[in-house]
């Protein structure tokens, strides 16, 4: 593909086309309509671990004021679609279909009210009886049980464990609790029945066409009788990737009450019903000659989940793919436990695999007495290990050296515990990211109207990258109007379709999309002019009498992208102030610098690394879902026991964006930036740690009391 990349400075940029309808609480998130003769949710979780139910008595909570119904395995409709031949242990947890306890907090009855309250109190009345069976919850107990996933081998490159011959070598092993996405916004779910065999729902989702397609499959319902609205949505980093349980629950609860049906999971709902980012243990293994020239990579994984389903990451991954070392093995295996199934967070696998390699080349560097950038440029992969492919385009280089300047990396010294201001510690550290570039196919509408306004339609979702304001910014520039002239239609899957919001892949797709679709709608205005460009769509259409003239255009990832590898890149500094006497550790600063093509979206760009480095902060320093292994059970399911950066945690985050455009992987030469936003964060706060302290945190968070 011939590059045709929009330059702009990335101090320009347009603000975010929906900031004032969110600011102003007008932008309606899904719990929020106003649904005529709603009736309310509440579910009730399991309070044991693994078992059964031996009975379970709704009596009282039915005949409580205002109940309509209460559902449970016994007497909960048939859903059609519901393949209980693949449910647990075989397969995703379908709501309701007989009485087997996998995980502590499993739903195991629904009230549905005619308010929130009355639901809330009826869930109170409902007891249950069980069968107990020993369960097993315990990551570090379990590892020796650990197997391989379905479908996947060790890898290796060249030799295998080359390290441990090797001149310099580290072997060390990283820990990564459980971490829970926790967006502000509940996951909520409004479901109505507007026929026998057609439903709407306003749902919390990264993709409305995968809910639709799923309610329509659970349902057996053709995918048009289904709608599904997501106009906004408050955040959601990968939980809501999935179509869960309790969105099946409101929808057949919907069916019962022949009312529609809220449903809004409480924050404690959300540490079980939503996924996570698995608890996961690592071991890596680095051997490098005396000059700090990698001889070989040995990254070993086990990460947690649940004993219906395996869920899969690529923790390992980044080992296979950051540097240029000849020798490279892997392996990535899965412990079964008795807990929900873990999902995508931010940067899945990568996050947790970029901690642990990321620190062990610190560790590295100390050895070999490198500067741990040098340390990186003697490692520096010019084209792709793993496959021997070229890059599309990297920029890493760019990265490192725009970062270290910001954060001021020449006053940093290797020696730790070498530098204090005002009787704190003063530690610098940087990990670097990357995360596979990516393009699908999506069908964008754009339509322009004789005043001049210019609608782009797409079924997307913005989960708050700013989806709607980068395909505002490409459609003024391709159109050649002011942005205030463009309209935006998202989150409702009667547009034309597109992907779901996930995989740092929506700009790269729907912003091609949006392209092409421009494009094509300027030449259908340029036949309309006899051939003759013209930017004046205003008086063409007046002239012709037409209303509007409007382009819905498929657009594809290029065909040569099998030539290139392609990702994106990060690397991410931080300074941080250690207190020698009580082991708080603040962030003073943070510089995260991506290498993510061109940007086209400056300012919802910058956000959107800010954010992500926020996320590595509080992985770093704070973030643990803690289970009292005795009962199973999650102890810190609520905001204030489980931790997290707030405003005075942050008190400043750069981002710096190298802005060169990638030659092909689509037509605006952006890559994607969500995941490198995060990935390798947790390692540059733990790395800044070691050279403020001389302590080495394996096993994150590094709270105060690791550090005295
Ligand atoms: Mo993201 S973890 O692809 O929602």
């Amino acid at each position: 593909m011939e590059s045709r990349a929009i330059r702009k400075p990335v101090e320009e940029g347009l603000s975010r086309v929906d900031g004032r309808l969110k600011v102003t609480g007008a932008a309606k998130y899904s719990a929020e309509y106003n649904v005529k003769g709603l009736t309310y949710g509440v579910m009730v979780g399991s309070t044991i671990t693994r078992g059964n139910i031996k009975s379970i008595d709704t009596k009282q909570a039915e005949h409580a004021p205002g109940v309509f119904t209460v559902i449970t395995y016994l007497n909960c409709p048939n859903i059609p679609g519901y393949h209980i031949e693949n449910a647990p242990p075989k397969g995703p947890l379908k709501i309701f279909i007989d009485d087997k306890i996998y995980f502590n907090g499993q739903p195991i009855a629904l009230i549905i009210a005619d308010t929130y309250e009355r639901a809330l109190f009826a869930a109170s009345l409902v007891k249950a009886d069980y069968n107990k069976e020993e369960h097993q919850t315990n990551l570090k107990k379990n590892l020796d049980a650990g197997v391989l996933p379905k479908n996947t081998k060790d890898y290796l490159r060249g030799q295998e464990d080359a390290y441990k011959s090797a001149p310099i070598k580290i072997e060390q092993e990283y820990i990564l609790p459980t971490e829970v996405h926790n967006p502000m916004e509940l996951h909520a779910i409004i479901a109505r029945w507007d026929a026998d065999d057609k439903v709407t729902v306003w749902d919390k989702t990264q993709g409305v066409k995968s809910t639709q397609r799923n309610i329509a499959l659970a349902f057996k319902l053709p995918p048009d009788n289904v709608q599904v609205t997501a106009p906004f949505v408050g955040g959601a980093f990968g939980a809501a990737l999935r179509t869960w349980p309790h969105e099946i629950a409101a929808v057949v609860a919907a069916q019962v009450v022949k009312r529609p049906v809220k449903l809004v999971l409480s924050r404690a709902d959300m540490f079980t019903s939503v996924g996570y980012r698995p608890h996961t243990w690592q071991k890596v293994g680095l051997g490098a000659t005396t000059d700090g020239k990698l001889v070989g990579i040995t990254h070993e994984a086990s990460g947690q989940t649940s004993v219906y389903e395996d869920f899969t990451e690529g923790v390992v991954n980044i080992s296979q793919l950051m540097y240029a070392s000849p020798n490279v093995n892997t392996r990535y295996k899965l412990v079964s436990l008795n807990v929900n199934t873990p999902t995508p967070m931010r940067g899945p696998g990568e996050a947790t695999g970029a901690y642990a390699l990321e620190s062990a080349m610190d560790e590295l560097s100390y050895q070999l007495n490198i500067d741990p950038i040098e340390l990186r440029l003697r490692n520096y992969a010019e084209t792709d290990p793993l496959s021997g492919k070229p890059y599309s385009s990297k920029f890493l280089k760019e990265a490192y050296q725009l970062g270290a300047d910001r954060i001021g990396w020449n006053e940093r010294n290797q020696k730790p515990g070498s530098v204090t201001k005002d009787g704190w510690l003063v530690g610098y550290g940087m990990g670097a990211g990357m995360f596979g570039a990516y393009r699908s196919n999506a069908t964008v509408t754009a339509r322009m109207m004789a005043d001049g306004t210019l609608f782009l339609q797409t079924a997307v979702t913005d989960i708050g990258p700013g989806t709607g304001t980068a395909m505002a910014t490409i459609g003024s520039e391709v159109m050649g109007i002011p942005a205030g002239k463009v309209r935006v239609n998202l989150g409702d899957s009667s547009l034309p379709p597109s992907p779901t919001q996930g995989g740092s892949q929506i700009t790269s797709t729907v912003g091609a999309a949006v392209y092409d679709a421009c494009m094509e709608l300027k030449d259908k205005f340029k036949q309309l002019n006899g051939g003759a460009d013209s930017a004046d769509y205003v008086q063409l259409l007046n002239k012709n009498n037409l209303p509007q003239l409007e382009v819905t255009t498929l657009s594809k990832g290029g065909p040569e992208m099998g030539n290139y590898a392609a990702y994106s890149w990060s690397v991410h500094f931080i300074q941080v102030h250690v207190n020698p006497a009580t082991g708080v550790v603040k962030v003073n600063k943070a510089v995260s610098v991506a290498d993510a093509g061109h940007i086209v979206s400056p300012k919802t760009a910058a956000s959107q690394i800010k954010g992500g480095s926020i996320m590595g902060i509080g992985m770093a320093l704070m973030e643990e879902a803690v289970i009292d292994h005795r009962y199973g059970r999650l102890v810190n399911n609520n905001f204030a026991d489980y931790h997290m950066p707030v405003q005075a945690d942050i008190p400043q985050v750069e981002a710096l964006f190298v802005n060169k455009p990638d030659p092909h992987l689509n037509p605006m030469g952006a890559k994607g930036m969500g995941e490198i936003a995060t990935i390798g964060v947790a390692a540059a706060v733990a790395n800044a740690v070691y050279n403020a302290t001389g302590k080495r945190i394996r096993e994150l968070p590094i709270t105060p009391d690791k550090l005295i």
